[in-house]
């Protein structure tokens, strides 16, 4: 049986608070893979926790984005940590994922389309004359081009990201109800699997309360 594939993004700088989110989360039910961002890398013992983490699917979600020399130096930096799979903005441009998707090795390179905490307002403050769809659309062909291993974008853009890229497409931004933080383009699991996303990435909706509980929640909201 094919399993639904879910990236519990692990956001916190306690390394009690990520054993607890790991150990918690465990279930034959679906395929977890374990997402850690800037706040728990940048932390003071975020790096060597993820050094020594065995036999997980890991997601080191660093959002790269500079020169092609840096990216491609950074994920050079990056290696010991054997990541499954990495980030960088496909807003580097063309160069930088090259440069970068040269680097990486074994590791997936992920390209992040525009974050899902943005909507078409946030987008005219920032100076794009776009909108999300057709920001998003333009990237994926860009990630195409640079022959990127994965995709992040919101599960609301998967149809359109899937005409121009075949291969994996991680959707955050999904939500069981209307308490959507600080995330704008949302959707429920459910409905994302139905667009084709093949992982999705939860953070809060999973390690917020009782993290047993939700799992089963999800569980439930999927069948
Ligand atoms: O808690 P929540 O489910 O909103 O967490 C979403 C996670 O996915 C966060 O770790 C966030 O950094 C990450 N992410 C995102 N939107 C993107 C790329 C990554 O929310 N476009």
């Amino acid at each position: 049986m094919k399993m639904n594939k879910i990236f519990i993004a692990c956001d916190s700088t306690n390394i009690q608070r990520i054993k607890e989110i790991i150990k918690k989360s465990n279930t034959s039910k679906l395929k977890i893979g374990y997402k850690f961002g800037l706040e728990f890398l940048s932390s003071k013992n975020g790096r060597k926790f993820v050094s020594k983490l065995k036999n997980q699917i890991t997601f080191g979600d660093y959002k790269f984005s500079d020169i092609p020399n840096t990216c491609a130096s950074a994920i050079k930096a990056i290696k010991d940590l054997k990541f499954n799979y990495c980030t960088m903005h496909i807003s580097s441009g063309l160069e930088a994922l090259k440069a970068a998707k040269k680097a990486s090795a074994r590791t997936k390179l992920v390209g992040v389309t525009i974050l899902t905490s943005l909507d078409n307002k946030a987008l005219k403050e920032i100076g794009f004359n776009k909108d999300v769809k057709k920001l998003v659309y333009q990237q994926a062909k860009l990630a195409n081009k640079a022959k990127l291993d994965a995709i992040v974008c919101s599960a609301q853009e998967v149809k359109i990201v899937r005409k121009v890229f075949k291969k994996e497409i991680i959707t955050p931004g999904i939500r069981f109800d209307s308490k959507l933080n600080d995330q704008k383009r949302v959707l429920t699991p459910k409905q994302a699997y139905k667009n084709g996303s093949d992982w999705l990435v939860i953070g809060r909706p999973i390690t917020i309360g009782n993290i047993k509980n939700n799992i089963q929640t999800l569980i439930n909201h999927l069948n």
